[in-house]
This record gives structure tokens, C-alpha cells and sequence, in this order.
């Protein structure tokens, strides 16, 4: 049997059971997004890419939706229930169960504390390595106000935290604060945290205790320090607004780095999974949702929004595109201005360069699209699917009916509402003929000019 007894791995004991009432949200706030994913989610992916292979996330009975999120994610039993939630010493507390006699390195992390980098996690479990039982994360925030301040002794050991709501003027005055994160020798682990009481200004148990517990046992203590900026706890929409222009600064500098050329690294805005291969141009003011793949080469203009799509080497999208997800690009495709392409797959060479809707199509290579055609493929109940073959000719202003097929190489006249399918290599035209009445425009006005000039005598 494989439990937790026989691991001497690393582990995670993730804490998620907070009200987070400062975000005031219906959503939980480890669930509010940066980069487009959860807060719970980056912090879940950073204690597996440290090597954790036991993972407890602890969530109160208050949020269901956390559960729901990370049962989804890890299964059910990665969850330990707080309830009710008594402080993050409590919290952590929760985990016993599932990690009693875990022998590794036990990192306790925030849920609400997203940004930090794996070498920062690898520094502070150095920490226990070098024979500390407790590494803490410490910081030097530029306004400590609310965070718990670090008390180091004359001969620089950390000797306890003191939450802010319980310090001293003196206390208040330090700079050097906890991140909240620590790693903690999972033999003396769970005898800390059951000793940690809760006589406090809040009347909580605080995880921060276990640093005075740990020194009056002899046990060692050290800190590691980290950069304000990965280490931002989002107890406000103020700093998540903060950690997500973190977040997009690290993108840009990685994008740059990388060999993509971003105009204007300020105004582009990026997914936490956007991958952009080498010699990618972006343009000013464009938008990466989530799911978003741009191969070599390719140039995506300005004012394009980007969301589940996949550009192929050498296309030029914009500006003002929008590619939804599901649009699958070929090599040299173009998407020109006010052109959407949702869940459709476009051969190598497809042009689109003007005014389209093309959803729930399949488009062979080198068809061009003309201005203003749309795939009409919804009835208020089903999609329905349209399919062109390859060096076909839609003509500007065509209403593709779905579900329709149009042939390799065929073409459809401007304005037609094509219903039917059509053969390759055929034209099909929908449309009334024309009729010319010659002279109508000038009677027509001489007509009306008349009848002005009679109303203006009779008021004279
Ligand atoms: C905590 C630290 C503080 C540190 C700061 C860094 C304590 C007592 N204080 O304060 O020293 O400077 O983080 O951001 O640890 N949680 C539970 N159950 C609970 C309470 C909290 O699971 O009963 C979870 C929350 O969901 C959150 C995390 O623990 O993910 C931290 O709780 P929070 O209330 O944000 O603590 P802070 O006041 O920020
Ligand atoms: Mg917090």
C-alpha cells in the first residue's frame, strides 16, 4: 500500500479556505483569474512543477466552488475540508490526516499567492536542507501595513512573526515581512501546528505561531527572501490589478526574449499559455485570451483580439481581427480588418481579408473569401457546418446557408445566398437579373422638384 507514511518526497499543503471578504466577490477569490487562470491553479501547477507528489488543498464548506474546482483539477481526494475556517495554523492543521507521517519537505502555500517562481520555492526548501526545521518566505514590501513582520534577534535568527494586528509600534516599524509561504520538515510538522494556540488580536489560530514554537523547541529557523512582486497576496481587487500587470510584465520580457517583436510591449496583453515562436511581429493593442499558438513568421496587426486559436507560419492577422476558439490557421493565411473566424480550419493561403464571419467551416488552401461573406450557421438551435474546397472564389457579400458545400475551385457571384451545394469548378450565382429603366433618376427628380416649387408659391 502506497500512503503517505512510506513518501519521503515533497509535499504541498495548499491553503484555500479563507473568506476573502476584502475582493468583495460572489467568486471565491482564489478563483479570480490572472493571466486568465485561477489564483488555486497557478499555485497547484507550482507545487507539482517543485516535485510535490502529495498535494492537499484545504477549502471551507463556504465555497463549494472551490472544491468542485479542485476535485475537477486533482480528484476528490485532494481536498481537506476547514470548517469552520479558525485561521491559517487551523488550516493547515487540516492536512494532518492526509500527510500524518510524511517525511519530506512540507511546503505550505497560499492559494491566494500566485506569482511565485519555482527557484524562489527552491531557495526556501534549500532552507531545510541546510538544517532549519522552519524555512519562511520573507519580503520587503513597500507598505507593510497588514503583513506579519519578521523578528529577528541581534544575532540574525529569525525568532517568531507578529501578525500586524498584534504588534508592537516597535514590531510595526519592521520592514521585513512574511510572504506567508514556508517549508517545513514533515517530521516536526504537525507537533508544531498542534500546539499553536489562538490568543491573538483576531482570535484566530496563525500559521505564523509555529516560528516561536519551532525556536523555544531549539529548532532552527531561516528565511529566505523574495521579491515583493512574486509574493503579492490578493486579498484586494487592487492587488490583483497589481499582480496581473506582474504577470503581464514577466510575458513581455519572456516574449522578447524569445525573438518576438512586440511594437508596443505595454499595450499587449497575454495569456497565462499564449506561445509565440520566433519572429512573431505584434503590433500595438492586442489581446491574447486563453489557448492562443502564433508560429514562426506571422504578424499579428493592431487592435486584434486572439482566444483558442492556432496561426500558422507566416500569417498576417489584422488589424482588427478576431479569432475565436476553435480557428485552426494554416501557413500564410490573411485575416484582414473586422473579420471573426470561430472553430473553422483554414488551408495554407486562405485570404479573409475584409469584413467576415466564417464559423463552423473548413476552408481548402488558397480559397479567397471576398468582403462581407458570412457562413450562416446557427438557427437559434443547431450549427451547422459549411465546406469549401481548396482554390475556391467566394464572392463579396455571399450568405453561405449551413449546412452547404462548395467545390474545389468553385466560384459564387457577389451577393448571392447560396442553399444549395455547389460543384467544384463550377460559378454559382443567386440573384435577380438586372433591370435598367433608362431616364427614371431624371424624371423621377424633375417630379419631385415640381411638386417643391408649387408648395413653396402656395405659402408665399
Ligand atoms: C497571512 C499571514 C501574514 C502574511 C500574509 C502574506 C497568517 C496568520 N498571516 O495573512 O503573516 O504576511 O498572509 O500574504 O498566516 N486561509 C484558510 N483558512 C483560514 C484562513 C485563511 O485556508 O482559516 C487561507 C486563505 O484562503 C488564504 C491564505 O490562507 O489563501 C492566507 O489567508 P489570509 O486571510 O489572506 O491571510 P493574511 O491576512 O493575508
Ligand atoms: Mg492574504
Amino acid at each position: 500500500m502506497t500512503t503517505a507514511h512510506t513518501q519521503a518526497g515533497r509535499a504541498a499543503i495548499i491553503l484555500a479556505a479563507g473568506q476573502g471578504t476584502r475582493m468583495k466577490s460572489k467568486l471565491p477569490k482564489v478563483l479570480h483569474a490572472i493571466g486568465g487562470r485561477p489564483a488555486i491553479d497557478w499555485v497547484i501547477a507550482l507545487a507539482q512543477n517543485t516535485g510535490c507528489s502529495e498535494i492537499v488543498v484545504v477549502v471551507g464548506n463556504h465555497s463549494p466552488e472551490v472544491a468542485a474546482h479542485v476535485s475537477g483539477k486533482l480528484g476528490p481526494q485532494a481536498l481537506a475540508v476547514q470548517d469552520p475556517p479558525l485561521g491559517t495554523g487551523h488550516a493547515a492543521l487540516s492536512a494532518k490526516q492526509r500527510l500524518a507521517g510524511f517525511v519530506g519537505p512540507v511546503l505550505i502555500m497560499f492559494g491566494d499567492t500566485p506569482l511565485v517562481t519555482e527557484q524562489t520555492l527552491e531557495k526556501l526548501i534549500a532552507g531545510l536542507s541546510e538544517g532549519a526545521s522552519v524555512a519562511v518566505l520573507g519580503f520587503e514590501p513597500s507598505d507593510p501595513l497588514l503583513y506579519g513582520r519578521l523578528v529577528v534577534s541581534a544575532d540574525g535568527n529569525l525568532e517568531r512573526i507578529v501578525e500586524a494586528r498584534d504588534a508592537s509600534p516597535k514590531e510595526a516599524k519592521i520592514g521585513l515581512c512574511n510572504a506567508g509561504i514556508m517549508a517545513i520538515d514533515g517530521t516536526k510538522l504537525f507537533g508544531l501546528l498542534d500546539r499553536i494556540g489562538n490568543t491573538n488580536a483576531k482570535g484566530e489560530y496563525y500559521l505564523t505561531d509555529i516560528v516561536g514554537l519551532a525556536r523555544a523547541d531549539g529548532l532552527r529557523v531561516s528565511v529566505t527572501r523574495a521579491d515583493a512582486d512574486e509574493v503579492l497576496g490578493i486579498d484586494t481587487r487592487a492587488v490583483l490589478a497589481v499582480a496581473e500587470a506582474t504577470f503581464q510584465g514577466r510575458m513581455r520580457a519572456k516574449a522578447l526574449e524569445n525573438g518576438v517583436t512586440l511594437i508596443a510591449p505595454g499595450t499587449v496583453f497575454f495569456s497565462h499559455d499564449t506561445r509565440l515562436a520566433e519572429d512573431v511581429l505584434i503590433e500595438p493593442n492586442v489581446v491574447f485570451g486563453p489557448g492562443v499558438t502564433v508560429e514562426k513568421g506571422a504578424t499579428i496587426r493592431a487592435f486584434s483580439h486572439l482566444e483558442g486559436a492556432h496561426v500558422g507560419t507566416g500569417s498576417i492577422i489584422g488589424p482588427f481581427a478576431r479569432l475565436r476558439p476553435g480557428a485552426d490557421l494554416g501557413a500564410d493565411v490573411h485575416i484582414g480588418n473586422f473579420v471573426e473566424v470561430k472553430k473553422s480550419t483554414l488551408g495554407d493561403g486562405v485570404k479573409a481579408n475584409h469584413l467576415a464571419y466564417l464559423g463552423d467551416a473548413t476552408i481548402g488552401a488558397k480559397t479567397n473569401i471576398g468582403a462581407g461573406t458570412i457562413t450562416c450557421n446557427y438557427d437559434g438551435f443547431d450549427k451547422f457546418q459549411t465546406t469549401i474546397g481548396a482554390g475556391a472564389f467566394i464572392g463579396s457579400d455571399t450568405m453561405l446557408v449551413a449546412p452547404v458545400s462548395i467545390g474545389a475551385g468553385a466560384y459564387t457571384g457577389s451577393g448571392s445566398t447560396i442553399t444549395k451545394d455547389v460543384p467544384a469548378n463550377a460559378l454559382s450565382v443567386e440573384r435577380s437579373d438586372q433591370r435598367n429603366v433608362e431616364g427614371w433618376a431624371e424624371r423621377f427628380r424633375a417630379k419631385k422638384l415640381a411638386a417643391k416649387a408649387a408648395k413653396e408659391g402656395q405659402t408665399k
